[in-house]
């Protein structure tokens, strides 16, 4: 483990881990991780605690958490220089969640769109839990000080309701957290659908074309590429909002290869939807494969990968229990 110099700035992120990971995910959030961890102390952890918001197979759910932890691995995360655990082996996780619950405001919560979209989704099991996932969420992030979140463009307003229940909490007792600041990438922040290219890519959409998994096989992905909506125009042209197939896949192209959007329009001028998607699958695939090979290797070896997560942990837990310490010490509780 890297040690741990006091200059560095501390970032913290998670994924739930109820499907398997998504190109949208890794585009929003997952390379940023990679690329920032190099210069913050970084943390990540797999959000299990979240995931039981939405009903989950508990066989599945337990399987799921370490093909997300080693997924995290295979798209880079280095856990000799970062913090890698599951949220659950963390109970300082839902302590301090339930004092942030404490703090926030109903009003406040209900704002909350991915709540609103989740009870509509899963209307027979609107839990109270899936109604304070956001102040969990929080607590993730205040509990290691984060100073910066990388998420996607969807996470946004759960990092707006994280800064105000730090800043209050700080107000009310006296300054405690640091108040974190989302990292949300310019471009990829928000990947769509292939299917229905006006929502966000999703892991748990119905459609299984609408969505690419980081452990898609060649075919599968050059198929969902080629069979992705775009619209009746022919020209390679960004315009998000009139053109969102083709800008979406422009968007992708370019995480993929490196190369800008400008630079994708001129290579594309005067050639038509088909031999783009075919670029575009192609560049996919040869960037997605290595990814799942190592993915495959890390997942055969489960004794590894546990010990990996038991390391990160204890790290996590060390750090943690000293904040919530503190924060109990604020609030009231009584110290033995
Ligand atoms: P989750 O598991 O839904 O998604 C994980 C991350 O992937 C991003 N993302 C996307 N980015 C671009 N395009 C997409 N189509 C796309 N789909 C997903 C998300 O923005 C997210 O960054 N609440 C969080 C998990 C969480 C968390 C945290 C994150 C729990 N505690 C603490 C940061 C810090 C969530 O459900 O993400």
């Amino acid at each position: 483990m890297e040690i741990n110099t006091p200059q560095k700035k501390t970032i913290l992120s998670g994924m739930q881990p109820t499907n398997d990971l998504t190109f949208g995910q890794y585009a929003g959030a997952l390379r940023n991780w990679v690329e920032l961890q190099h210069e913050y102390d970084s943390l990540f952890c797999v959000v299990d605690l979240h995931a039981i918001t939405v009903r989950q197979e508990p066989a599945k759910l337990r399987k799921r958490s370490l093909d997300v932890a080693a997924m995290y691995m295979a798209a880079g995360i280095d856990p000799n220089i970062s913090t890698l655990f599951i949220q659950s082996h963390v109970p300082e996780h839902a302590q301090l969640a339930w004092v942030l619950n404490c703090m926030a405001g109903f009003g406040e919560v209900s704002r909350m769109t991915q709540f609103k979209d989740k009870s509509a989704q899963h209307a027979d099991n609107v839990n109270v839990g899936l109604f304070t996932y956001p102040v969990l969420m929080a607590a993730d992030i205040l509990l290691y000080n984060a100073d910066l979140v990388p998420v996607g463009e969807d996470q946004r307003q759960h990092l707006e309701l994280t800064r105000n229940l730090a800043e209050r909490f700080n107000f009310h007792y006296s300054p405690t957290f640091t108040v974190p600041e989302p990292f949300i990438p310019k471009v990829g922040a928000k990947i769509m659908s292939l299917q229905e290219p006006e929502k966000k890519m999703s892991k748990s959409d119905a459609n299984d074309k609408a969505t690419v998994f980081l452990i898609d096989s060649d075919d599968v992905i050059m198929s969902k590429i080629k069979r992705a909506v775009t619209d009746s125009g022919t020209d390679i042209v960004y315009d998000a909002e009139k053109r969102p197939g083709v800008a979406n896949l422009m968007t992708i192209h370019h995480i993929t290869t490196g190369k800008s959007i400008a630079e994708i329009q001129s290579d594309f001028d005067g050639l038509g939807y088909a031999e783009f998607k075919e670029a575009v699958g192609e560049a996919l695939v040869a960037f997605i494969r290595p990814v799942r090979e190592r993915y495959t290797a890390l997942r055969s070896n489960e004794e590894s990968l546990k010990a990996t997560l038991k390391s990160g942990a204890e790290h996590a837990r060390d750090r943690a229990r000293k904040v919530l310490r503190k924060v109990y010490k604020k609030t009231g509780f009584v110290e033995l």
